[in-house]
């Protein structure tokens, strides 16, 4: 049996180390999220259930969020021992341009609502740390004032073709003279995926005051304060719309659009072209064959067609086919560096990822998008070296074994 003592004051002082006190409550919320998931779990406590279920939910059943993400989780990583991993160069590149991680912040619509910061904060955050930023046409601050904000970030314009072709015409102009570095045509939207959240919540761009608004300006007065008090909240691109997202989508997004478009899109933006929202090899072989420079693997989130493919179990046998012409990116259901590193041992030049920074901006603005950043960037850094790898060409598909597909 051990011999026991009192416990002696000099012996108990030194181990009680006070933590400075973090002052700014933003700052003290965000640094106790460890993990996107945290950060969700503030976002949601921090804005309207409306304007969290917009941006957390995707489409029907939301089986393809699901599966993504599932997919993810159940890979398994292959280490290997016994490698110099003191350093890590967790430096890339993405259409022959240096990126300081292997992931960029995806287009995303509306950002404003999710925090009155919006595009100009995650334009400021992709800046600093060295990531692209890709501006949606469903932007909610406009192509001239993230320029502005961010001159020297890589920004890409994210382009959906509507019905009036001027306005795409007039967009990719804009986008070219703000110095955009590459168009991103998003291909995934013909119509409006069904996001059932946002027909329960009966949100509408702008949000109307119904009672049930009212009573949530009790439980997110900032939110609503800063909503109140900033630019109104309207599409940067597009007049004033007051009705759903969805019936927007259809009134505006021409479901006419084929591959003989692209010529169009050519005649008026002759710099880098990525395609969003390839889900099958056959269609990446066409993308290949018409000469685009790369395309994103992705079912939208989730957010369009739902039991659609997953994106990381299509990327193997996509960049065998049309790897050594096209780079192939991929999206859809990263939730934490680890994941990242895993997408790019299986092939991908880079990733795209989406609500984990709106997960940050809803928690704290500008803050916040940066927390995400910094806890996706330190999880890709530990990931590597638990991996034995020192930099990004060292990962390969032996790092990473896939689960055989449960739906094959
Ligand atoms: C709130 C929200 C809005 C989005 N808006 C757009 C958009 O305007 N254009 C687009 O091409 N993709 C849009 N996306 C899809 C993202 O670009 C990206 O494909 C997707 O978020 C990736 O999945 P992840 O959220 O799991 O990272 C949006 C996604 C979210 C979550």
């Amino acid at each position: 049996m051990s011999e026991r003592q009192l416990p002696r004051w000099s012996e108990i002082r030194p181990l009680l180390r006070a933590r400075p006190f973090e002052l700014n409550p933003t700052s003290r919320r965000l640094q106790k999220a460890l993990t996107i998931k945290e950060l969700r779990a503030i976002a949601r406590r921090r804005v309207p259930r409306a304007a969290f279920d917009y941006t957390d939910g995707a489409a029907e059943a939301e089986i393809s969020i699901r599966r993504a993400r599932a997919l993810f989780q159940s890979l398994e990583l292959q280490p290997s021992i016994l490698h110099d991993v003191s350093s890590v160069d967790t430096t890339t590149t993405s259409l022959g341009r240096s990126s300081a991680l292997p992931f960029a912040f995806a287009p995303t619509g509306f950002t404003r609502l999710m925090h009155h910061e919006g595009e100009c904060a995650v334009a400021r955050v992709a800046e600093r740390i060295g990531i692209p930023y890709a501006l949606s046409t469903m932007g909610t601050t406009s192509i001239e004032d993230v320029t502005a904000v961010a001159p020297s970030a890589r920004k890409w314009f994210q382009l959906y073709v509507w019905r009036d072709r001027s306005a795409g015409e007039e967009l990719m102009t804009r986008a070219k003279a703000a110095g955009f570095e590459a168009l991103m045509l998003t291909v995934d939207v013909p119509v409006a995926g069904a996001r059932l959240r946002d027909v329960r919540n009966g949100f509408s761009i702008p949000p109307t005051l119904t009672v049930r608004t009212v009573a949530d300006i009790a439980a997110h007065p900032a939110w609503w304060m800063n909503l109140l008090t900033t630019k109104p909240l309207t599409f940067a691109s597009l007049e004033a719309w007051d009705r759903t997202i969805a019936e927007l989508i259809d009134a505006l997004f021409d479901p006419t659009m084929t591959i003989a478009d692209l010529e169009w899109v050519r005649s008026y933006w002759d710099g880098p072209l990525i395609i969003k929202g390839i889900q099958t090899v056959a269609d990446a072989r066409r993308m290949a064959e018409a000469r685009v420079d790369a395309i994103v693997l992705s079912n939208h989130g989730g957010r369009q067609l739902d039991r659609a493919p997953v994106p990381l179990r299509l990327l193997p046998e996509v960049v065998d086919t049309v790897g050594d012409r096209i780079e192939v990116w991929m999206d859809t259901g990263i939730m934490t560096g680890a994941d990242i590193v895993a997408a790019i041992a299986l092939g991908a030049k880079t990733a795209l990822v989406g609500r984990a920074y709106l997960y940050g901006l809803m928690a704290g603005g500008e803050a916040g998008v940066t927390r995400a950043a910094e806890i996706l960037a330190r999880e890709i850094r530990r990931t590597m070296q638990l991996l034995g790898v020192r930099s990004i060409a060292d990962l390969s598909r032996e790092h990473v074994r896939l689960p055989r597909s449960p739906f094959a």
